[in-house]
């Protein structure tokens, strides 16, 4: 049977201009395009939605972003979230897209939008730790709160304002041996997927 390439979506956890993870979210994208995946990076500028709250919930429902986006997901095999850290946590930005997307009722015999594909998870920080306190907490919410696997590999970038060269690849030779690793694994499990 011919090969059929995985579906991934790439976004960051933040919709600042210049942002860091928006750079690493944009290196996973061309890395995964070389590797014969079909990859499709969002912003999440493009997909605004209210901070949650019950009475809105109760009233109107989901917001059309987070429909949108629960849709995005649920076509995919596999999804790369680049994230900043905010006070050693996820970003409000990334929870609250989170938290939408997790009120969204599936169609009918369709599953969770966080099941049945697969998630990995980055971050970078010109801090000394990389946003690696952050991306145990985004795992958190991901794997214990909604169910969703998470390949164990993960890619976390310190130093950032000066980690990646003018051409957008990572500087360091241990960070750009991490990347590679994660994107191995994230593409064996994505293909499982392809196939179930
Ligand atoms: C409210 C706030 C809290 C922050 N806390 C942390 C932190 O705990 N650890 C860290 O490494 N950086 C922290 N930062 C710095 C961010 O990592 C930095 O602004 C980063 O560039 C944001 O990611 P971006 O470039 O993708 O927008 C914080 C920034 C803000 C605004």
């Amino acid at each position: 049977m011919p090969r059929q390439n995985p579906k991934i979506l790439v976004f960051a956890g933040s919709t600042r201009g210049g942002s860091f993870n928006a750079q690493l979210a944009a290196l996973v994208t061309k890395k995964l395009a070389l590797r014969d995946v079909d990859v499709t990076q969002i912003s999440l500028a493009d997909y605004e939605m209210p901070l949650y709250n019950g009475d809105l919930e109760q009233e109107s429902g989901p917001p059309e972003a987070a429909v949108k986006l629960h849709k995005l997901f649920s076509t995919h095999q596999g999804i790369f979230i680049a994230s900043p850290e905010y006070n050693a946590s996820i970003t409000p930005l990334l929870k609250n897209t989170i938290d939408w997307v997790s009120r969204v009722k599936p169609a009918p015999g369709a599953g969770s939008a966080f099941k049945k594909r697969v998630f990995a998870i980055g971050a970078a920080s010109n801090g000394y730790y990389g946003g690696m306190r952050s991306l145990l907490q985004i795992r958190h919410v991901l794997e214990i709160g909604l169910g969703a696997t998470v390949i164990p590999e993960q890619i976390s970038v310190p130093g950032a304002a000066t980690a990646f060269t003018d051409l957008g690849d990572l500087e360091a030779e241990r960070s750009r041996a991490m990347l590679d690793a994660m994107l191995t694994r994230f593409i064996e499990e994505a293909e499982r997927y392809v196939r179930a």
